[in-house]
């Protein structure tokens, strides 16, 4: 169905020509056609996925305060950070990690809070953790939110009676010793859990397994994984790939088949090396650029990943879970190391921007992403100061792409120049679109140069629109960003600047921006 992915270059000889000499071709100019009449696959609103770690301040403080805390809250989650989720439609939640969750030891985490057993975050700054956010506050905060659980195993250091007596406690309805002990600790009903990761990262933190040890030991692990609500039988995630790791989803896919529904995918975005990453707030336009054509790397993954998955797996019953992704910068100067607390700017929202339109291009395949993490981690949608939350850009672009949840994917062919920099090229838009069920169609644009604003002329064959209007989200610099002092440093605003055409729109998409379109 789809046509064109990523967009087509034009003008190639005379870019070239000025390559040649020295001199980067810039045009602000660009064509898209998006087919209304042709509907693509599902954009499963899971691809706007969040994960949450115990990692820093991610759980505690961001989520988790106790219910003696003067920062309101709801049985010890805090009440403003619920809030402000539940605006961006959080469809899933991961937890407790990362690399967390392959020494996370689940029955240290029920009970009275006072009687739980301390442990040593050895992956996460070494601190000590009391285990108060456990099984049973996780799932209240997914009720809080709305939202899906997905609960990551041990596989790593835990055994396959730990990881089945714990699905047992969760999702058992049965006079039986786990379901009964979740009973004991308050909670009379199984929760509904549909997602559940037979490990994490098992190539690395998660137990340096090679591929072919992991796939036997997710089936021995999975075997024992039942599933006690047989109407709603656990879609069971297997570990994935590493970015370009691509032998390890060939041995997953060979080794361990249909017996997993998911399969995993982690890939960041690091600006500079992972010894050298860069400062989240100070930067300048190469750092601009190569962080933008970092972030675009994910469609050459994802395609390749899916390209092996096909072979065994042509009717795509197994879906990509893209379960770890975001900007990894260098942490705040001052933060603790252990704690990957960043800021998030413009940049962040562009890679965000993106990333969402590259999960939306493959919706065929992707069937979930979770962007780290959700609070004071990495590339948040919120930040919070003792009382004090701010959302971040990209908690924006989150919010602006709601409308795609759910919708079917329109294929488009987008033809627009390079944008270049300090002989680094990149497209300079990049796009999805899709139909509701209401048949509105939304197109998402990101305008991926920071100095020049691009022409779009789009024709939308299948649909006569009477109306377009929209959003934009940009800032005046491309290192802009919310603080607690101002925190609305960066937001959407209102879009004037598309109009309707004989066969579909213009618009002018400001330097440096994320725009959200509605055709009616
Ligand atoms: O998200 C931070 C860490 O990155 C996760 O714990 C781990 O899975 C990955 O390496």
């Amino acid at each position: 169905m789809m046509k064109t992915r990523m967009p087509v270059r034009f003008h190639v000889a005379a870019a070239l020509l000025l390559a040649g000499l020295g001199v980067q071709a810039q045009t602000n100019n660009a064509t898209l056609i998006v087919q209304a009449d042709t509907p693509g696959p599902e954009i499963s609103r899971m691809i706007y996925g969040q994960f949450a770690e115990h990692l820093g301040r991610c759980i505690y403080e961001g989520f988790w305060v106790g219910e003696d805390s003067p920062i309101p809250n709801t049985r010890g989650i805090r009440n403003d950070v619920v809030q402000a989720l539940k605006k961006i439609k959080v469809p899933v939640l991961r937890w407790p990690g990362g690399c967390f969750a392959d020494e996370y030891h689940w029955k240290d985490g029920i009970g009275p809070r006072e009687k739980r057993p301390a442990m040593i975050n050895t992956h996460w700054g070494g601190v000590v953790e009391n285990n108060h956010f456990g099984t049973h506050e996780f799932f209240d905060l997914c009720e809080q939110l709305g939202t899906e659980p997905y609960v990551c195993g041990n596989v790593g250091s835990g055994t396959v009676q730990e990881m089945m007596e714990w699905v047992e406690y969760m999702t058992s309805n049965a006079d039986s010793p786990m379901a009964n002990l979740r009973r004991q600790n308050g909670r009379e009903q199984p929760w509904k859990l549909k997602y559940f990761g037979v490990g994490n990262e098992s190539w690395g933190c998660g137990g340096s397994m090679t591929p072919e040890f992991y796939a036997d030991n997710f089936k021995r692990y999975n075997t024992f994984v039942k599933n006690y609500d047989r109407e709603n039988p656990l879609y069971r995630i297997a570990c994935g790939a590493s970015d370009f790791d691509y032998r390890w989803t060939e041995v997953l896919s060979a080794n361990v088949g249909r017996r997993m529904q998911g399969l995993s995918l982690h890939y960041y975005t690091v600006p500079g090396n992972w010894q050298h990453k860069g400062s989240a707030t100070e930067f300048g336009e190469s750092d601009w650029i190569a962080t933008l054509r970092k972030a675009l790397v994910m469609d050459e993954l994802v395609t390749r990943h899916a390209a092996l998955m096909d072979k065994s797996d042509p009717e795509k019953r197994i879906g990509m879970i893209v379960d770890e992704w975001g900007i990894w910068h260098d942490v705040e100067p001052g933060t603790n190391p252990g704690f990957l607390y960043q800021q998030n700017t413009l940049r962040d929202a562009l890679v965000a921007g993106v990333t969402l339109n590259i999960f939306n291009q493959h919706a065929d395949r992707v069937k979930m992403a979770n962007i780290a993490q959700t609070v004071n981690v990495l590339q948040s949608m919120i930040l919070t100061d003792k009382e004090r939350m701010l959302v971040t850009p990209t908690y924006h672009v989150f919010e602006m792409f709601t409308v795609h949840h759910d919708a079917r994917l329109l294929p488009t062919e987008l033809a627009c120049g390079d944008y270049g920099s300090g002989g680094d090229t990149i497209p300079s838009v990049n796009v999805s679109a899709s139909r509701n069920k209401a048949g509105v169609v939304h197109v998402t644009l990101c305008n991926l140069n920071p100095n020049t604003a691009v022409n779009l002329a789009c024709r939308v064959p299948g649909l006569k629109p009477g109306s377009v209007s929209g959003r934009v989200l940009t800032a005046p610099e491309m290192n802009t960003h919310n603080t607690f002092d101002a925190p609305d440093a960066v937001q959407p605003v209102s879009f004037d600047g598309a109009r309707i055409t004989g066969d579909g729109f213009a618009a002018t998409l400001p330097a440096k921006s994320v725009v959200v379109l509605e055709l009616k």
